[in-house]
């Protein structure tokens, strides 16, 4: 049996073990794939001694994305430039760090939406380590200009000097969200709905054309993408798509092949997964 784990706090309602769980049944694999809650303190041991009881690889959520990335003795290239890892990779010399939440959005959005994303004047609200993750792959994807809004102004500037296209990507405090016309893609990254809050934002961001993201699902998803609706967006996507892929790209990371997303993003919508 192949030892995987996705570590978080808290992490019991992850759909990750569910996930993976399915991905291994079409192949035949036999897997153990476990959810270990670790707050951040802990991290670092709980790692270890998963790696000591044979750990092969694992999957990093909130909030210890940042951290993981501290860990590793190698990291891939997208890894580096979110300076924050979702997958854990075991080597012979420690943990291979990479990230696969940017291509797992990119893939959602233009293969499941079928969303064009390039040249899409883009707002990404949320500078945290979900932002983090996702806008490299953004850029890469081809969107127009992005602007970066955080609530502190001061993780959106850090956010775009880390991206370092200083003609192309533009940070902003969120409260000035209002003087910035109106994007062709929105999405969110913060965590404000996860805490109950959600920042009111005008409905002239969003035209008829607007697609609006959240890259959370189910109930934290709810707030932004019924302010989407209101405001007129033409795509609601939540990060349910996402999920699945990303874990899709870390699966084959591991495994050395690829999963059928398809009928696992079906159940799991159904909430039958
Ligand atoms: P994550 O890994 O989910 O991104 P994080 O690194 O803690 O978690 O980042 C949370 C993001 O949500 C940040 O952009 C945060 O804004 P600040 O940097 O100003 O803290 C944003 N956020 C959380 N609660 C918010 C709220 N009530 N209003 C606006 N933004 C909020």
């Amino acid at each position: 049996v192949l030892r995987f784990a996705v570590f978080g706090h808290p992490v019991a309602h992850s759909l990750s073990p569910r996930i993976h769980a399915h991905f291994a049944r079409q192949f035949g694999i036999a897997l153990d794939y476990a959810a270990i809650d670790a707050a951040a303190e802990r991290f670092d041991v709980a790692l270890a001694e998963f790696a000591a009881e044979g750990g092969l690889g694992a999957n990093i959520t909130l909030p210890l994305k940042t951290r993981a990335a501290g860990i590793c003795t190698h990291l891939s290239e997208r890894a580096r430039r979110a300076g924050a890892v979702n997958t854990l990779i075991r080597s012979a010399t420690g943990w291979e760090g990479d990230n696969t939440d940017g291509v797992g959005l990119i893939r959602d959005l233009t293969e499941r939406h079928g969303l064009d994303l390039r040249e899409r004047r883009t707002l990404l609200i949320g500078a945290g380590g979900a932002a983090r993750g996702v806008a490299p792959a953004l850029l890469d994807a081809g969107i127009g200009d992005l602007f970066i809004v955080n609530r502190t102004g001061e993780r959106a500037d850090a956010l775009a000097d880390t991206l370092g296209q200083p003609g192309r990507v533009h940070p902003r405090y969120l409260d000035d969200v209002g003087n910035l016309g109106n994007f062709d893609l929105i999405v969110n990254a913060t965590s404000a709905a996860r805490e109950h809050e959600f920042p009111s934002l005008p409905m002239s961001l969003a035209t008829p054309r607007t697609a609006a993201v959240d890259l959370s699902y189910g109930e934290a998803a709810i707030p932004f993408l019924a302010w989407a609706k209101v405001a007129g967006a033409h795509d609601r996507i939540d990060g349910l798509g996402m999920l699945v892929e990303q874990a899709a790209e870390s699966f084959e990371r591991w495994h050395r092949r690829r999963p059928e997303t398809d009928p696992v993003y079906a159940l799991l919508r159904q909430g039958a997964g």
